[in-house]
């Protein structure tokens, strides 16, 4: 069993990664982001609130986003579990080293998906997921084959996010430098940091992501 943080900016491909490491690795994403916008979906007094934030591209206040992933992690996972976008923060950072603790476990690695800013633009604002079963698309890397249908569960509830636009991402490009980059440093230090190129085609990032597992598992 495996706990991981997928630390990345915008479009970086974490959402992307993790859904393989589901599939491959029988290992649950936590995904804030996710969780914050089936929030809004249901129409919870939470997802209300943090509506107007989220499409402005800026962050949720540390103690929403903790308060989701102490819920998810009472019931433990037994593939282990990848964070996906979380933590953004060094509180959120923090309080996730608490929680694992806790629970008597631990982080086994961070991997960093490394990726120019030259190209998130590209891939933020060209990105389409299945509102269904949350498939990950874009218009020119990864299209449906059937345009309309996603390929994985034949819903045709494709989907694009409002804060996946050219001025939105500006805002939280800027969030990423200033609140979350200082994370790198702070699992540097801590001996878990991975980096994998994330300009590579995705399933080349994904081999890399496991060959990483692979050794912190037989380590
Ligand atoms: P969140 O949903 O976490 O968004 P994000 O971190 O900005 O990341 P994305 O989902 O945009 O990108 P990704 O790295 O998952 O890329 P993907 O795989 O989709 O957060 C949204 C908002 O919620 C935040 O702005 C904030 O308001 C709030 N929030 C969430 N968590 C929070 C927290 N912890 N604290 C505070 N606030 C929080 O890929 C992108 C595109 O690129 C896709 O089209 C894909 O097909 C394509 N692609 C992926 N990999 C490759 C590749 N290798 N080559 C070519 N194309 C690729």
């Amino acid at each position: 069993m495996s706990n991981i943080i997928l630390l990345g900016p915008p479009g970086a491909g974490k959402g992307t990664q993790a859904r393989l490491l589901t599939e491959g690795r029988g290992m649950e994403q936590l995904s804030t982001g996710d969780m914050l916008r089936a929030a809004r979906t249901s129409g919870t007094e939470m997802g209300k609130k943090v509506a107007a934030v989220m499409d402005r591209g800026e962050l949720v206040t540390d103690e929403i986003v903790i308060g989701l992933i102490a819920e998810r992690l009472r019931d433990g996972s037994t593939g282990g579990f990848i964070f996906d976008g979380f933590p953004r923060t060094l509180a959120q950072a923090d309080a996730l080293g608490e929680l694992l603790k806790r629970s008597g476990t631990d982080l086994d690695a961070v991997i960093e998906i490394r990726v120019d800013d030259k190209a998130l633009e590209d891939r933020i604002t060209g990105r389409f997921t299945c509102g269904n079963c949350g498939e990950v698309y874009h218009d020119r890397t990864k299209p449906t084959d059937k345009a309309g249908i996603c390929d994985a569960c034949g819903s045709t509830d494709l989907r694009r996010r409002p804060d996946d636009t050219a001025e939105a991402l500006r805002t939280r490009m800027l969030a990423y430098y200033r609140d979350t980059s200082p994370l790198i440093g702070y699992y540097y230090h801590a001996g878990d940091l991975f980096v994998v190129d994330g300009l590579a085609e995705i399933p080349k990032v994904a081999a890399s992501i496991a060959a990483i597992l692979d050794q912190a598992g037989s380590s």
